[in-house]
């Protein structure tokens, strides 16, 4: 949530700041503001809404080296140019951008307005500014005030701030919320996530919880409790780079498409033409665990019921717990060594942050499975796995998914070195490409269903997970209601919502159910909803909506979903929706 970028010494100050701010939007879009120095001045720029519009009011050149920049996802006061970041202190000695959210916000505010400081917002990042100012005006110490602010202040902080007009230096400090650092050529970046530097930058530095310092045009400080902190350098993939649309008209669109190749990429990764190639210690801690558990939130949760069940066929136990629940209640299993697994397209999801400092404190084996290098999950864990899927620009999250689960698919196949796993993996790519082929025929469905209040997804094993995941697509991007049921549910209640016209997609995929769930579907016909079928081959019978051709059962989510997919993106097409970027989300969701 919320983007930050900034930068010391750069000659390119305007288009860094605002292609950066372009390339963070996906994690907030309410607003965006800009703050440079320029002769001797801080010039703020603040627009309700996206960046294009802080290009507008930026249409001339900026004569300065040293800026911030922000993308909000507004969470302490409504999207309001009061609102927008940059903000400035009382005295006007800081001006920053922050992510995050600070819980003891109105305590401290009401102490400073005490003190006779005035606020202009709403937000708890104005509190910040004060507070660290209120510090100054006793110490006059920049990195001493940082310091003593962050003993003040409670939450999650990443931000990025000016002092005065000192054109030196950029100062931050980090807490919970994602920041690192870049290192350019006579010029030094910061940024909430690599994107926005991976052109400029050629080293990282990830910033740990609590450090604070500044970075010059040559220079890096950092320090922790007024200690200087010493600093690894890190790189990102190249992958990064590949952020343009390349002719579609929306990154989901794009990335539905980029499946295939993102399976294939897994199996290059992971598998070396005759054995796995996963860490043979992660191998052994799967091997002697007693339990698996799984923690995640939205798509990656419904990737990780998935994951249950390829762990459960190999004779594992395992658990799914959705980040945000286990946090407030923590359950370990008593008996014999239980493993977590992560599972966080961004690797920065907050909610799944605080599990695994829980589950780190109490000394279990983590694995975290994310599409990000770099990120606070894969650095934090004690294994793991990188998804390879390139990066995901879309808020509906797509191939990550996709490539979740076929992870999932080829850890647990590794386990037990069942190396034919793979060939079922390539084949499945056969009816991938089959899926994109017939999306004409998806559009066609979606064309009727544009216009309905509701919507509903049945199936039954793991075609009900599939039926979870498209259902939350359908919501997410089309703001249609809807729900996923296990088909034999349906009569348990949610048929009472089933009225004329009422749209209800099954999934058959598997031969033992399709019995069962068609009854399911004669139950929704005779209350006159409609029905929508995408089944497989052997399961097809007259009258079924999109049959794919036949495929391993346990890999049948991969395909059956890229239909949700595209249902959930040509119905939202249909309902000219920002199809990547949904109202009131955000793509890396780093606020608990
Ligand atoms: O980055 P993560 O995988 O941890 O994100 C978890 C959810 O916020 C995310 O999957 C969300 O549900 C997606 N926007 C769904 O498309």
């Amino acid at each position: 949530m919320c983007g930050i970028v900034g930068a010391v010494n750069c000659k390119n100050l305007k288009s860094f700041l605002l292609k950066g701010l372009k390339s963070l939007d996906y994690r907030g879009y309410d607003s965006a503001g800009v703050a440079y120095i320029e002769n001797d001045v801080i010039n703020m720029h603040r627009v309700v809404g996206r960046v294009e519009l802080l290009e507008n009011e930026l249409s001339g050149p900026i004569n300065s080296r040293i800026g911030i920049g922000h993308t909000r996802w507004a969470t302490h006061g409504e999207p309001l140019i009061k609102n927008c970041h940059p903000q400035k202190s009382f005295h006007e000695t800081f001006t920053l951008v922050h992510n995050g959210v600070i819980e003891n916000y109105l305590e401290l505010k009401r102490d400073l307005i005490k003190k006779g400081y005035a606020f202009t917002s709403d937000t708890d990042t104005e509190v910040i500014a004060n507070v660290i100012d209120k510090e100054y005006e006793n110490t006059h110490d920049v990195l001493l005030s940082i310091n003593n602010a962050l003993k003040i202040i409670d939450g999650s902080l990443a931000i990025a701030m000016i002092f005065k007009n000192d054109k030196e230096h950029l100062y931050f400090a980090k807490r919970k919320s994602p920041l690192l650092i870049g290192i350019g050529t006579d010029t030094n970046y910061l940024a909430s996530d690599a994107l926005p530097m991976i052109k400029v930058a050629h080293k990282f530095i990830d910033l740990s919880d609590d450090q604070y310092g500044y970075i010059s045009k040559d220079d890096v400080k950092i320090f922790k409790d007024q200690k200087e902190c010493a600093y690894k350098y890190t790189t990102r993939n190249a992958e990064l780079l590949n952020i343009d649309l390349n002719g579609y008209p929306h990154y989901m669109l794009k990335e539905i498409e980029e499946i295939p190749a993102c399976m294939s990429r897994l199996i290059d990764n992971y598998y070396d033409g005759k054995e796995f190639k996963f860490s043979k210690e992660m191998l052994k801690a799967f091997k002697d665990a007693d339990t698996i558990s799984f923690i995640a939130c939205g798509t990656s949760y419904h990737a990780s019921l998935i994951g249950k069940y390829y762990f459960e066929k190999i004779n594992k136990r395992a658990n799914v717990y959705i980040a945000s629940e286990w946090a407030y209640f923590p359950k370990f299993e008593s008996k014999g060594k239980e493993v977590f697994v992560m599972v966080s397209q961004s690797g920065e999801t907050a909610d799944v942050i605080s599990c695994m400092k829980l589950i780190k404190k109490h000394g279990n084996d983590t694995l975290t499975i994310t599409n990000t290098k770099g990120s606070t999950l894969e650095r934090d864990a004690t294994y793991s796995c990188l998804l390879y899927a390139g990066v995901e620009i879309a808020v509906a999250s797509t191939k990550a998914y996709n490539a979740q689960v076929a992870l999932l698919y080829l850890l647990t196949n590794a386990i037990v070195e069942n190396t034919s796993s793979i060939g079922l993996l390539k084949n499945n790519n056969i009816v991938l490409k089959q899926v994109i082929s017939m999306k004409k025929d998806i559009k066609k469905i979606a064309n009727k269903i544009k216009d309905s209040s509701h919507a509903f997804f049945l199936g039954r094993g793991l075609d009900y997970y599939v039926a979870l995941e498209g259902s939350l697509k359908l919501k997410e991007i089309t703001y249609i209601h809807s729900e996923a049921f296990p088909g034999g549910e349906l009569k348990h209640g949610p048929l009472a919502l089933v009225e004329k016209g009422t749209p209800v997609f099954g999934f058959i995929t598997n031969k033992c159910i399709e019995a069962a769930i068609r009854g399911n579907f004669s139950e929704v016909k005779a209350r006159k909803g409609t029905v929508y079928s995408f089944v497989t081959k052997e399961n097809a019978k007259k009258g079924d909506d999109i049959v794919i051709d036949d495929l391993d059962v346990d890999l049948a989510p991969l395909a059956i979903v890229m239909i949700a997919q595209y249902l959930a993106y040509y119905t939202a097409l249909a309902r000219n929706n920002d199809i990547d970027k949904p109202r009131n989300l955000a793509k890396s969701v780093t606020v608990e």
